[in-house]
């Protein structure tokens, strides 16, 4: 079987995010999503409503599944049999840090990284500046999915 990991932070999925997704789903068997835990990082959500967030939104796609894991993606993908990353790419910006991790993992694990130039239509997007456009009244609804505009509103009004 041919899988796939697409790790990340996923605070919270993006229409961008899902886009890669869903496109290394139509390549792959299987794609894992892996939401990195990061106890020194602070999110708007926790770990376990990033999960449920992303597999309501990948719901339709049969192939792919959600996780979560700590520690260094390559461990994860030791014990779940994965051979390859799969990152999409915005703009060159990301590419240094990206190209460094990848060749990081590879020389250490043999981890392939597979990257995917990102739809333009979300070449901006992060998930920072969805929270960040959101927390000023800004609309997102084209950037998120129905499930995280519903969430991320009632967050930001908790605050
Ligand atoms: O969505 P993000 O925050 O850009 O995702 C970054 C992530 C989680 C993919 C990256 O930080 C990662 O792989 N973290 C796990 C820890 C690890 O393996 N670090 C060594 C990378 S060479």
């Amino acid at each position: 079987m041919r899988r796939v990991v697409c790790p990340g932070s996923f605070d919270p999925v993006t229409n961008g995010h899902l886009d890669i997704i869903s496109r290394a789903a139509q390549l792959y068997d299987e794609v894992v999503v892996a939401v990195v835990l990061n106890p020194s990082k602070t999110s708007l959500f926790t770990a376990a409503e990033r999960v449920e967030l992303i597999r309501e939104a990948t719901k339709q796609l049969d192939n792919v599944r959600v996780d979560r894991f700590e520690g260094l993606i390559v461990d994860f993908c030791r014990h779940n049999d994965i051979s390859a990353i799969v990152k999409g790419l915005r703009a060159v910006t990301d590419f240094d840090y990206e190209m460094q991790m990848a060749q990081m993992n590879y020389s250490q694990a043999g981890v392939e990284t597979l990257f995917m130039t990102t739809n333009p239509l979300y070449a901006f997007l992060s998930s920072s500046l969805v929270k960040e456009f959101a927390k000023f009244g800004g609309d997102v609804s084209g950037l998120v999915p129905p499930g995280v505009l519903s969430r991320l509103t009632a967050r930001l009004s908790e605050a």
